[in-house]
């Protein structure tokens, strides 16, 4: 039997993952799959709400996004890491339950909210970049936690409205047709932001701010080196503040035990900025060393990541139908037994 709680996590492949990623959920990922049953959705048909337009930006970054999370030491045999399209239930589910959510209430949903406005900034006030398939992904989003019977819902503060209109959508479905199904709970973890390399508050922003896990060795030490630093730093000896330097920033992320030594010397001017760099470099190569191989290893290996989705993604499936079949049972909708 088992008694472990159900934990729904995942990404949508719209790129390849970085050490934000890494230190702001796949770390803690990694530990939750001894705990819990832990499903991890490659949410592909969601990244196409944004991107329906460069379908092959998606196809490709699914097997990149899946070697990341095993490369971080997602295990297969802990995590059942599954590709969305391949559960048809879930849009199925999706269409019932879109019954139940206004478009008003989608409109107020504070997520969705501010992804609009952005739109809006970035498109004009017209709006029209916002679909009907836009506006509904939490709807869909509920399909994919509750298809699963998902107890627990790993989430940044930012999310929480996501989870809360999941929880309404149950607790109406419940109530009109029957306890079906299962009322998730957000799971609010410290999780962390990480800055851009160049000051920006997000990483993955623009380009060349972000350190991919895919990136080798030396990706790492040219964009550690285009860092920004203390622009009133001149001369090697000059002092200066670590505190506004994204290498200081950094240090205290991936070189803790010398962050000490390194803001000391940099306040008072016995560090160059050159060699700062470097030993953040190395830190950083270090640290990652063993995700970097093991990512080298399956993207050497691809018919073995493939297998891993295959073999996930059937087991998902098989829960779905499940859950599907009471849906339509409860609904009245189980016409010949199907
Ligand atoms: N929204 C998540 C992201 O932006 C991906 C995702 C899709 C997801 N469906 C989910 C996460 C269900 C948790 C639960 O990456
Ligand atoms: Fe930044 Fe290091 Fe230069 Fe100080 S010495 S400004 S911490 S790069």
């Amino acid at each position: 039997m088992n008694i472990k709680k159900r934990i729904l996590t995942g990404d949508r492949p719209t790129g390849k993952l970085h050490i934000g990623h890494y230190l702001g959920s796949l770390q803690n990922r990694v530990k939750l799959q001894d705990e819990y049953d832990q499903y991890i959705i490659i949410a592909d048909v969601q990244a196409l709400t944004d991107n329906y337009n460069n379908p092959e930006k998606v196809r490709k970054n699914v097997f990149e996004v899946t070697m990341d999370n095993l490369a971080c030491g997602i295990n297969p045999n802990k995590s059942n890491i599954f590709i969305q399209s391949m559960i048809p239930e879930i849009a199925e589910l999706t269409v019932f339950y879109s019954n139940l959510v206004t478009v008003a209430r989608l409109e107020r949903n504070p997520t969705v909210k501010t992804e609009i406005q952005q739109k809006k900034e970035l498109f004009g006030e017209d709006g029209g970049s916002v679909t009907y398939g836009f506006l509904g992904y939490p709807v869909s989003q509920t399909a994919d936690i509750t298809v699963f019977n998902a107890n627990l819902v790993p989430v940044g503060e930012d999310q929480l409205p996501m989870i809360e209109q999941a929880r309404e959508i149950v607790r109406k479905f419940n109530g009109m047709y029957g306890e079906i199904l299962v009322e998730p709970e957000a799971m609010v973890g410290k999780i962390s932001r990480v800055k851009g390399l160049d000051g920006n508050n997000k990483m993955g922003k623009s380009l060349n701010n972000a350190i991919y896990l895919a990136d080798d060795e030396d990706q790492i030490r040219a964009k550690v080196r285009s860092a920004i630093t203390d622009s009133s730093k001149i001369k090697k000896n000059d002092p200066a503040n670590p505190e506004i330097c994204m290498v200081g920033y950094y240090h205290e992320i991936f070189n803790k035990e010398n962050k000490e030594k390194v803001f000391y010397e940099c306040r008072n001017g016995l560090r160059g900025c050159v060699d700062c760099k470097n030993e953040l470099s190395k830190a950083i190569i270090e640290n990652l060393k063993e995700i970097r191989e093991k990512r080298k290893y399956y993207e050497e290996n691809p018919k073995i990541v493939e297998e891993i989705l295959m073999e996930g993604t059937k087991k998902a499936r098989q829960v779905a139908k499940d859950t599907m079949y009471k849906v339509k049972e409860s609904m009245r909708i189980n016409y010949f037994n199907s």
